[in-house]
């Protein structure tokens, strides 16, 4: 009788498909690890330009309130990380969530409440 033996050019094979689903799989999360990581040059002008066409292009107010830490004293860095993430309903702020990540908004909550924009 006949055995189907694994022939030696079976495993190399075999390795080198694993190899390459390990491959797809680091691709697979490596996005995800880069949507976390904090451009703080990029956020700075995000906030400046998205939020300062509400809040003022120096956040000193427009349309929007003053977003300057002296007017911010009364939020903690949660009360502003939520607002940022959901919006004020019923008001013309809008929710972030979705373009901005939990990791984003926490970095702009602080940007906002130390050091703030630039005059
Ligand atoms: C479409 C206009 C608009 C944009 C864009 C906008 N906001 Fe606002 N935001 C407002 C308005 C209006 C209010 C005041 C809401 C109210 O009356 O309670 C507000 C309130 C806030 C508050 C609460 C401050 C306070 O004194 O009530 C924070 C913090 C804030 N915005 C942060 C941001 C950030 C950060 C961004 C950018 C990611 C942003 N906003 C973009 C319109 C906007």
């Amino acid at each position: 009788m006949i055995m189907p033996m694994p022939t030696p050019h079976d495993i190399p094979i075999a390795a080198i498909l694993a190899g390459g689903l390990f491959a797809l799989f680091l691709m697979g999360t490596r996005p995800a690890g880069a949507a976390d990581a904090i451009d703080p040059r990029q956020l700075e002008n995000f906030v400046l330009q998205d939020c300062g066409s509400c809040h003022g292009m120096t956040l000193k107010g427009g349309l929007g309130s003053p977003l300057t830490p002296e007017n911010l004293t009364l939020f903690s860095h949660d009360d502003l990380v939520s607002v940022i993430l959901d919006g004020r309903p019923g008001t013309a702020m809008p929710p972030w969530r979705g373009i901005v990540s939990n990791a984003e908004a926490d970095w702009i909550a602080n940007f906002l409440k130390t050091e703030g924009p630039r005059p």
